[in-house]
């Protein structure tokens, strides 16, 4: 099974009179379960391809499947649905919410597909533990480092016990000795939840931890070797 089929995905940008070919026929396939890395310089299309797999942006051609359903076909409601209950993103900003502590920034997941309140907790506390951040689940994101804030964006991610887990440079603002634990992690996550991966990163250290490297080059994929 996968849980991937992307099939000649393109994309164009235009602004003004000026098109930029962001991807060109990009078709690839990640099995249900693998870790998976995706790589290449700034600006040869790492984002934009992740931004397709999530359903956060339309290709000008081609299709992607994400756990058997065609995402570049859904309806905005449907769409909705799917990034909250199938899949799990992670960013390299970490995008929590400021004013929240720790566990609420994790349990705001758990509200959106409308969990029960007890089991909230219990959900928000596995997650926490599960990320090594049973005793900071009170602080807010100013009070918890880099790594920290990034361990409670990843336990957010797995909320809601996602299939398929996006994560655009997740190491790219941490010092290279957090960016290693981050990517075990991940690693670790991928193994012990059962979910698969679709990572964008340059970190070497991510790289020797997946399964498979896939490298985009000026919009296409580079043969995998
Ligand atoms: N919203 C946008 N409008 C116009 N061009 C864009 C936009 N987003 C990305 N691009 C361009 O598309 C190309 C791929 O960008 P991106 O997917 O962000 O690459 P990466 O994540 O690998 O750095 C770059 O040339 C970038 O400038
Ligand atoms: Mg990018």
């Amino acid at each position: 099974m996968n849980a991937i089929v992307a099939e000649g995905l393109s994309k164009i940008y235009r602004s003004g009179s000026v098109e930029v070919h962001a991807l060109k026929d990009v078709s690839f396939t990640v099995p249900t379960g693998q870790l998976v890395a995706l790589k290449g310089r700034s600006g040869s299309g790492k984002t934009t391809l992740l931004n397709l797999v999530g359903g956060l942006d339309s290709p000008e051609s081609g299709t992607v499947r994400v756990i058997g359903q065609e995402v570049t076909a859904l309806g905005d409601d449907d769409l909705l649905r799917m990034r909250r209950e199938t899949l799990g993103f992670v960013f390299q900003s970490f995008g929590l919410i400021p004013v929240l502590s720790a566990a609420e920034n994790v349990e705001v997941s758990l509200r959106l597909t409308r969990t029960a309140r007890r089991e909230r907790a219990e959900r928000v506390r596995v997650l926490l533990s599960l990320v090594g951040l049973a005793d900071h689940a009170d602080q807010r994101p100013y009070e918890l480092s880099g790594g920290q804030q990034q361990r409670v964006a990843i336990a957010r991610a797995l909320a809601n016990r996602p299939q398929l887990l996006i994560a655009d440079e997740p190491t790219g603002q941490l010092d290279s000795e957090t960016a290693g634990s981050i990517m075990r992690l991940i690693g670790a996550v991928v193994r012990s939840e059962g979910v698969t991966a679709l990572v964008a990163t340059h970190d070497p250290q991510l790289l020797s931890l997946a399964d498979r490297v896939l490298e985009l080059h000026d919009g296409a994929l580079t043969p995998e070797h």
